[in-house]
C-alpha cells in the first residue's frame, strides 16, 4: 500500500502494476507503470479517477484506508487504464455521483453498461463543484489528451492540478510519490518515453490545453502516471511544451534493421562518422531488437534521423516499416533525414522507399545511399559525406 497524504484533505491512492508486460498491448513496461488515483475530501469526498481492473483489490483497500464513503468520482479519462476499476466503484459506493464530460458519459455506458441517469453529473467547460470545506474543483476540458473525453480537474486551494495522461510517466513509483524525493532524471526519461508512444500524436492539442490552463497557479500536478510533480513543476512543463511544439536538439538516431549483419556494419561505421564530425549525441537503434518506444523518444528528442534498411521482399525491412509507419502517424516535424539502403540484387529500392516515406513527411533529406551486399571502400566515401551534411544540418 502506498498511500501518501498530499496536502490537508488531499490524499494519493493509486498503485503500481509491475507485472504487465505491454502497456496498450504495444509499449514495454520494464520500470512498471503506475496507475495514479487520488481522493479530495472536503465536507464531502471525491474520488479523481480510478485504476486498471487488474489491481481492483488493492485500490479498493488504499480507498477505504482513507475513507469509507465516497460520494463523487470525477472522470478525467475514460482509457480503461484509469477506468477500469469505475465499475466496482459505482457498485461499492451506490449513493456516488459520476463526474463527467458529455463524451465521458458517453463512453461509461458504453464500456460498462452503467446507464442509469441519476449516477452521472455532467460537467461542461468551467464548470465547478463545490466539496465544501474550502475545496472547490473546478473542470476543464482538453479534448485529445489524450482522448476526445478528456479533461482535467483543478483544485483552487492547493493549486493543484489532476491532469490526466499530461505530464505522465512510465514506470511504477518507487517508494515516493512526489518529485521532492525521487530521481527526476529517471522519471524525466520516461515521461519523454510515454509522451512519444502515447500522446505524441495529439501535440497540437496539448499545446491547445497548455495554452488555456497557462493562468492557473501550480503547486502541484497530480498526473495519472508517474510522480506527482511538484518541485520540479517549471521543468517538467517546460519540457511538455518542448515536447509538444516538436521541438527537436542537436544530436543523431540512427535506426536501423539488419538480418545478417552487414547492414549493422554499415551504421557502426556512420555512427563512427558521426562522432568525428563532432556530434556527441548519436543514438544507434536496431529496431528489430528494440522497443519501438524507446526509439521513438530518442527520435522525438534529437534533430538528426537516419534510417537504414535492408530490401526485404522488395520492400523495406519489417521492423523498419514498423518505425516509419509509427513516424507517420505522429506526424513528426522539425527534422533532417538520411536514408540508407541495403540489397543483394535489387538496386536502390529500399534508401529510395526511405526517401520517399521522409519526403511525405516533409522531412529534409542530407544524404542517401545504397550498399551492395557488404560496406566496402565506396562506403566509407559515402557514409562520410553523408555524416559531414548531417552534422551541419544539426547543428544548424
Ligand atoms: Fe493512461 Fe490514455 O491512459
Amino acid at each position: 500500500m502506498n498511500i501518501k497524504q498530499l496536502t490537508d484533505g488531499v490524499f494519493y491512492v493509486g498503485v503500481n502494476d509491475r507485472t504487465t508486460v505491454h502497456f496498450e498491448g504495444l509499449w514495454d513496461l520494464p520500470k512498471g507503470v503506475s496507475y495514479n488515483s487520488y481522493i479530495v475530501a472536503g465536507e464531502k469526498t471525491a474520488l479523481i479517477d480510478t485504476v486498471a481492473i487488474g489491481s481492483i483489490g488493492e485500490y479498493l483497500a488504499n480507498v477505504l484506508s482513507v475513507t469509507d464513503s465516497v460520494d463523487y468520482l470525477i472522470v478525467n479519462h475514460m482509457e480503461p487504464d484509469h477506468s477500469g476499476a469505475l465499475p466496482e466503484i459505482a457498485a461499492r459506493f451506490p449513493g456516488l455521483r459520476i463526474v463527467a464530460d458529455k463524451i465521458a458519459i458517453g463512453m461509461i455506458k458504453g464500456f460498462y453498461g452503467i446507464t442509469d441517469e441519476s449516477r452521472f453529473l455532467e460537467v461542461k467547460d468551467g464548470d465547478t463543484l463545490d466539496l465544501g470545506g474550502g475545496k472547490l474543483l473546478s473542470f476543464h476540458l482538453t479534448p485529445m489528451v489524450h482522448w476526445p473525453e478528456t479533461m482535467m480537474t483543478y483544485l483552487a486551494s492547493e493549486q493543484m492540478l489532476f491532469s490526466g495522461d499530461a505530464f505522465g510517466t512510465f514506470g511504477a513509483l518507487n517508494g515516493a510519490v512526489t518529485d521532492d524525493r525521487c530521481d527526476v532524471d529517471y522519471y524525466e526519461a520516461e515521461m519523454r518515453r510515454y509522451y512519444a508512444a502515447i500522446v505524441g500524436k495529439y501535440s497540437p492539442f496539448v499545446q491547445k490545453a497548455l495554452k488555456k490552463l497557462a493562468g492557473l497557479p501550480l503547486g502541484y500536478i497530480c498526473s495519472t502516471h508517474g510522480p506527482v510533480w511538484h518541485r520540479e513543476i517549471s521543468r517538467i512543463v517546460d519540457i511538455y511544451d518542448r515536447m509538444s511544439r516538436q521541438e527537436t536538439e542537436e544530436g543523431v538516431v540512427i535506426v536501423y534493421g539488419s538480418m545478417y549483419g552487414n547492414t549493422g556494419k554499415l551504421v557502426d561505421s556512420l555512427a563512427v562518422a558521426m562522432n568525428q564530425e563532432g556530434v556527441d549525441k548519436v543514438r544507434v537503434f536496431n529496431a528489430g531488437e528494440t522497443g519501438l518506444s524507446f526509439i521513438l523518444s530518442e527520435v522525438w528528442r534529437y534533430k538528426g534521423l537516419i534510417v537504414a534498411s535492408p530490401t526485404y521482399s522488395m520492400d523495406l525491412f519489417p521492423p523498419v516499416e514498423a518505425f516509419m509507419k509509427a513516424i507517420e502517424i505522429r506526424e513528426m516535424k522539425n527534422h533532417v533525414g538520411a536514408a540508407l539502403g541495403s540489397f543483394a540484387w535489387a538496386p536502390g529500392i529500399a534508401a529510395k522507399k526511405i526517401e520517399e516515406r521522409m519526403a511525405a513527411l516533409g522531412m529534409p533529406l542530407v544524404g542517401r545511399y545504397s550498399m551492395k551486399m557488404a560496406p566496402d571502400a565506396s562506403s566509407d566515401t559515402a557514409l562520410k559525406q553523408i555524416a559531414v551534411e548531417m552534422a551541419a544540418a544539426v547543428k544548424a
